[in-house]
């Protein structure tokens, strides 16, 4: 069943965060956020589909073994927020383990509509769960989710796939924060986070041999270009993927092969770029067992249970909210 969407906010500022990501002193950066327009999130499925991202697939087997027992643990009418919901694939789990007992409303948040209209596709036939899209950043869409259940429900925060490893350290304790703000005692966030593994395995990760990752990260100019009427040659950049000993984290950038000089059309500035300077443009820390246990903590969740994938190490933790 599909109700109403809710739907976008008007205006999220590409164009100022484009503008002051290029422009800032030192190293230049472009939010990870952006690399999901409609090619980019088509480009990310195909991502997740690689044989050497293990990583979505670690998230659906985990989510496809233990839906039961997650869903078990958290008592009552339960409404499910997702945020970055994606395709909404590994979603299903959860969602028919829930509604198989009890009315299920299901909230997916999400600041791309491409992303959005796919999972509302997905999930669509499950009958017990009614489906509100809601295109909001993601603690925007979290309070308009808390301010429509009703008393006596408990609300299930899905934060799969490890975006929360987007945050840099502690940018994503403060998150975890944010969000239990918005929650009542007892309610629950499932988060996934991928866990450190060989550098080796995690380089090819991101940087795959048929270039789909190359490809996601380009498309970031590619969309600049086209929205922002910006004019960067994609002929002289560069997918680099790396890895941060000190931050422990993968870093994806676009090294310029050459001194070059973009001009951004829709905000009359000009931007020059050094051969060899790189543009950052998404972190992927990769997280141990305790610290997801300690960060849950300091952000004032109590962690209920940690369940594990050895194939491709990757944990799903139930938090609950104290
Ligand atoms: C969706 C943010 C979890 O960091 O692994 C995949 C995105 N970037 N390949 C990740 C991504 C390049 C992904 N997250």
């Amino acid at each position: 069943m599909l109700i109403h969407p809710i739907v976008a906010d008007p205006v999220i500022d590409f164009a100022e965060d484009v503008c002051s990501g290029l422009c800032k002193p030192g190293q230049k950066e472009l939010p990870s956020k952006y690399l999901y327009d409609e090619i980019g999130s088509r480009l990310f499925e195909v991502i997740c589909a690689l044989p050497e991202y293990g990583l979505t697939r670690a998230d659906e087997r985990l989510l496809r073994k233990h839906a039961r027992e997650i869903v078990d643990r958290v008592r009552g009418e339960v409404v499910v927020a997702e945020l970055g919901s994606g395709s909404g694939k590994k979603t299903r789990w959860i969602l028919e383990a829930l509604s198989r007992h009890r009315p299920t409303s299901y909230y997916p948040i999400e600041i791309s509509a491409t992303a959005l209209a796919m999972c509302e596709r997905e999930l669509a036939d499950i009958d017990a769960v009614s489906i509100v899209g809601c295109e909001r950043e993601y603690l925007d869409g979290l309070l308009e989710v808390a301010a429509r259940r009703l008393r006596g429900q408990r609300m299930l925060v899905l934060f799969l796939g490890s975006t929360i490893g987007n945050f840099d350290r502690p940018a994503d304790v403060s998150f975890l924060r944010e969000m239990r703000l918005i929650l009542e005692p007892g309610d629950a966030l499932l988060l996934g986070t991928d866990l450190e593994k060989p550098v080796l395995q995690l380089i090819d990760a991101y940087d795959d041999p048929l270039g789909v990752t190359a490809a996601f990260n380009l498309n970031l100019l590619t969309r600049i270009n086209r929205e922002l009427n910006a004019d960067f040659n994609l002929a002289r950049f560069e997918h680099v993927s790396r890895f941060n000993p000190d931050t422990r984290s993968v870093e994806m950038h676009l090294r310029s092969t050459r001194h070059q000089i973009v001009t951004l059309g829709k905000a009359g500035i000009s931007v020059p770029i050094l051969e060899d300077e790189t543009i950052w443009t998404e972190t992927s820390h990769k997280y141990s067992l305790n610290e997801v246990v300690s960060m849950s903590e300091e952000a004032g969740f109590r962690c209920d249970a940690q369940w594990i994938d050895h194939e491709w190490p990757f944990a799903e933790n139930l938090l609950i909210a104290e």
